[in-house]
């Protein structure tokens, strides 16, 4: 078969046809360093670092975290996750001309990210005037020591000999956007080229230890006057070192980063901290920047792509590519060894949204974890027990009971921490407030959804009794304080409040916020009543500490009396109360503006309040995620109302509309939704990821290849399997946790095969209406 092409905008990116674990800037490309910086983002969940180029260039965010450091700069700002003094930036100066790309000429210049090895590398020849120099460079951060990162820089010059001065070291001079975070810095120089800072955050007092090593290919007796600079936040070392003609000189930098935040550190001050820095330094000396890369490699490997192999069988190679760059991505933005951290919106891969978590955990990343990794999604719900204390104080300070999730969380004790002020309004010139932390409610119920979920897909029973029972029945006491009894319709209401929706604030029974709290009073009344019969003990210790025995009747009197926006004659679901009486506009010249956000270019978000137009999937959403509850009818015509709309000013709305299609049996709008959701980061929009790529949309090109089209679905406690491969796959194959076993599917349109892998137990799976048994260690073949 032919290969098919993809009709691709001219830009720097290069895709590979043959090889979908490579993505490449093929040209240098000043004008979208961020867009780099963020796509090709290097880390381990633990650290997170930008990839910035090797030398400084105007407009490039030179970005690195560890991953729940936060500090909040004074009280009036929210706490966010500082950027780090950085160490990947090296001056290089050839014959007294510093290395710049907009200088002289640059040839033969490719930089790429190996997805399968998590190596960042770049090669080019910089010539300028009569002289050429081939520099090649290659970073990582280890997947296999969480505290260590390696950079490695190879010159050569090609037209005579030359004398190359570089420059390495801390540089502590950086900011978030212009707020430092740091102060008390101490700076150190040991033997062997090992430079030290250690410095705190100003606010959360966090320590850290960053210790670098400098390795050279010219032997230390031939290093000539080497210069070492303390200046005021920063540590630099200048060697100058004489080029030969065709032999090349590496320079290597090995990294280790330590923090008083760290578990597997066993003593947090100051100078500990020091000394375990510099005694890492010393070990990782045995070894060099090669052999700790074939290291990180190795784990790589080791932890993702041998056990859970994922393979499209298709001529569109961007296919592959993406779900291979989307699971790079979920693994290094997540910090699974830690469950006092989450994932922020934006990973580790850049400063917008704070390093904040979002609802984007639970309703689009959890069930990648869940039936990838459960054991990083037990790491992430647990953050949410974490939570519980902040949860509470959020309730109580508004006057509730119960649990309210923040919004925006960060540390797990601080609570709320949404900004209370955004953009400035076009129309009145005034700050924008931000609602969500005050109304965005949902999140409590989304919350319960996530930890109901992974708790009923691991079967993690353990977890459920020290930890998520609890979560259930407090998100749900939650509710019944929160919800308004409406004398006039005897009902019970969900008043203002922001849905999925952003573009309506204060609206008035958003149906996916009546939905959800409905459905999160439901599990705490059925768990309770589940307790009370098998489970007496644990019920008793909850019914202590929460007053089961006065709760159960309370949720079961607001179950009956809550209203759930149902579809009216024309079996449309009103988003709100007011949706659907509002004025419509020609949405068109802003959907095909081809950017996010174009609508506010002629409105402000008071007028947008106004008129039916829909950020995300908000109804689309709802229907998705409770699809037994709704007839087929329902869901297509709330498809064809709701569709268009729709901006997806948010990246969370177009893979939603992918899966939705997908069920929907509509093959050729998924595929074309799919296309858009999967290039939101790693297409041809060279702004979109300027902040750090979108977290919750790369887990969605995860979820359209498998819930959507994969036809994987958790739905009320059962994994139901319904391929729906898109007519440009042949064959799709994954693998699955389900109830602690593992199944290897493979399926076609016509096929479906699971075979159970681990075998200690029978699986169960809904399939075409029927239940289908998976026996231990046999395969089941399905033809369709
Ligand atoms: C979306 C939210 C989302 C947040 C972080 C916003 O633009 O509307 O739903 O949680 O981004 O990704």
């Amino acid at each position: 078969m032919a290969k098919a092409k993809e009709v691709t905008m001219k830009t720097s990116i290069k895709y590979h046809q043959d090889d979908p674990w490579r993505l490449s800037e093929a040209t240098f490309d000043p004008a979208h360093l961020g867009k780099y910086e963020a796509i090709f983002a290097l880390g381990n969940g633990y650290l997170g670092t930008r990839a910035a180029t090797e030398e400084a260039n105007t407009g490039e965010v030179r970005n690195t975290f560890v991953a729940g450091t936060f500090d909040r700069l004074n009280e009036d700002e929210v706490t966010e996750l500082p950027n780090l003094p950085d160490v990947f930036q090296v001056a290089l100066v050839f014959n007294g001309q510093r290395l710049d790309l907009n200088q002289g000429k640059v040839l033969d210049y490719e930089r790429s990210l190996n997805l399968k090895t998590g190596e960042l590398s770049r090669h080019f020849i910089w010539r300028f005037g009569r002289n050429r120099y081939r520099i090649t460079t290659s970073r990582f951060v280890s997947l296999a020591r969480r505290h260590v990162m390696g950079q490695r820089i190879e010159v050569t010059a090609l037209d005579g000999d030359a004398t190359l001065k570089l420059s390495a070291g801390i540089n502590g001079q950086v900011t978030n956007t212009g707020t430092q975070h740091f102060n008390d810095d101490v700076k150190r120089l040991y033997p062997h080229h090992i430079l030290q800072l250690t410095t705190k955050t100003n606010e959360s007092q966090v320590n850290f230890a960053i210790t670098t090593q400098h390795r050279l290919s010219v032997p230390d007796d031939r290093l000539g006057y080497v210069k070492t600079e303390m200046l005021r936040r920063r540590l630099r070392a200048t060697y100058t070192l004489p080029l030969t003609k065709d032999d090349p000189l590496t320079f290597e930098s090995i990294t280790t980063v330590y923090t008083s935040r760290d578990l597997d550190v066993a003593y947090k001050d100051r100078a500990s901290l020091r000394r375990q820095g510099y005694q890492a330094a010393l070990a990782l000396e045995k070894m060099n920047f090669r052999q700790l890369l074939t290291e990180s490699a190795a784990a790589w490997a080791d932890k993702l792509w041998t056990p859970m192999p994922l393979e499209i069988d298709t001529d569109h190679a961007r296919d592959q590519l993406a779900i291979n760059f989307a699971r790079y991505h979920l693994q290094i933005m997540t910090p699974g060894h830690d469950s006092r951290m989450n994932v922020a919106a934006k990973g580790l891969s850049g400063e917008g949204y704070k390093g904040h978590t979002f609802w984007d955990t639970e309703i689009f990343l959890l069930p990648y974890f869940i039936f990838s990794q459960p054991e990083v999604a037990r790491s992430l719900v647990t953050y949410r027990y974490l939570g519980l204390h902040g949860a509470r104080t959020k309730a109580a300070d508004n006057g509730y009971r119960g649990a309210q999730y923040p919004w925006e969380a960060a540390w797990v004790d601080d609570g709320e921490s949404t900004p209370v002020w955004g953009a400035t309004d076009i129309v009145t010139g005034e700050a924008t407030k931000i609602w969500s932390g005050f109304i965005e409610q949902h999140i409590t119920a989304d919350v319960a959804y996530g930890v109901e979920q992974y708790m009923r897909a691991t079967d993690d029973e353990e977890f459920a009794r020290t930890r998520g029972n609890e979560i259930i029945i407090d998100t749900a006491r939650f509710w019944c304080s929160r919800l308004e009894w409406n004398p006039d319709v005897d009902r019970y209401e969900i008043n203002n409040v922001v849905g999925p929706d952003e573009y309506k604030e204060h609206a008035n029974n958003n149906a996916f916020t009546n939905h959800m709290a409905h459905w999160n009073l439901l599990q705490a009344m059925q768990l309770i009543d589940r307790l009370k019969t098998n489970e007496p003990a644990e019920y008793q210790r909850l019914d202590e500490r929460l007053d089961l025995a006065a709760l159960r009747p309370e949720i079961e009197e607001r179950l009956g009396k809550l209203y759930l926006p149902a579809p009216n004659a024309e079996a449309i679901i009103p988003e709100d109360d007011a949706y659907l009486t509002l004025p419509t506009i020609d949405l068109k010249p802003y959907l095909t503006a081809g950017r996010v956000g174009a609508l506010f270019d002629d409105y402000n978000l008071e007028q947008v309040n106004h008129l039916q137009v829909t950020k995300q999937a908000d109804v689309i959403l709802l229907l998705f995620l409770f699809e037994r509850h709704f007839s087929k009818r329902v869901k297509l015509k709330n498809w064809q109302y709701y569709e268009p709309r729709t901006t997806h000013d948010s990246s969370l709305s177009l893979l939603t509309h992918t899966n939705f299609a997908a069920d929907l049996g509509l093959k050729r709008k998924a595929y074309s939704y799919y296309r858009r959701a999967r290039d939101i980061d790693m297409g041809t929009n060279m702004n979109s990821s300027d902040e750090g790529i979108h977290a919750a949309s790369i887990a969605g090109i995860w979820s359209m290849t498998v819930l959507g089209f994969g036809g994987v679905r958790y739905l009320d406690g059962r994994l139901r399997i319904e391929p729906n491969l898109p007519d440009q796959w042949r064959q799709l194959s994954f693998c699955l946790w389900w109830h602690g076993q593992k199944l290897a599917v493979t399926e076609t349109n016509q096929t479906l095969k699971i075979r159970n892998l681990t075998g200690t137990r029978v699986v169960e799976i809904d399939h075409a209406g029927a239940s289908v048994e998976i026996p231990t260690h046999d395969e089941v073949l399905i033809t369709r």
